[in-house]
């Protein structure tokens, strides 16, 4: 009875390797579009905070405005060692990921703990609504982007 199920399970191993030869290419580009819109998205909720915090837009409770964006960080920020993990070629030239960050992967999830940290701190201080703790907690999560994006990022003009 086990031989049609093993028989199976060879099909569809072969077929999914089948598969992945055909689509390597649409699986680099989307591997590589996915991690830079998890940090895009990362870069939009630090807009909002900074237009926030500078007062270029006028919100009744600056406090929750942040608090909520620093969640959005927080979110994306545990999602950025699966978004980066697989190391993919990239044949556009599009990417600005440098390869350091899978030769030195321990060090790479390091840094997105770190702004999963300052990302939660930077929640807490805006539920005081104290806007000198909000920008202290602040300078600490832009300490985080700077410090990985020094290592790991490659940025082109
Ligand atoms: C753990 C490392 C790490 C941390 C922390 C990090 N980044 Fe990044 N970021 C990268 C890497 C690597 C890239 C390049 C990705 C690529 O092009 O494949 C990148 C790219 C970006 C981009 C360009 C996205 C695009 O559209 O191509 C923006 C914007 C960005 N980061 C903003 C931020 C901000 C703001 C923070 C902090 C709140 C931050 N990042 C924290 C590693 C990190």
């Amino acid at each position: 009875m086990k031989k049609p199920i093993l028989a199976a399970a060879l099909f569809a191993a072969m077929a999914a390797f089948g598969g992945n030869a055909v689509l390597a290419d649409d699986h680099a580009a989307g591997a590589i579009k996915y991690r830079q819109t998890v940090m895009k998205s990362i870069g939009d909720h630090m807009g909002g905070i900074s237009m926030v915090m500078k007062g270029e837009t006028e919100v009744e409770d600056i406090g929750l405005h942040v608090g909520e964006h620093a969640k959005g960080i927080n979110a994306s920020a545990t999602l950025i060692a699966g978004a980066f993990k697989a190391k993919v070629d990239d044949p556009s030239g599009s990417t600005e990921a440098k390869p350091e960050i899978w030769s030195d992967w321990d060090g790479f999830v390091k840094a997105a703990e770190k702004l999963e940290a300052t990302s939660a701190a930077l929640a807490e201080a805006a539920a005081t609504g104290d806007k000198d703790a909000m920008g202290a907690a602040l300078k600490e999560v832009g300490g985080s982007c700077g410090g990985c994006h020094k290592e790991f990022r490659q940025k082109k003009s």
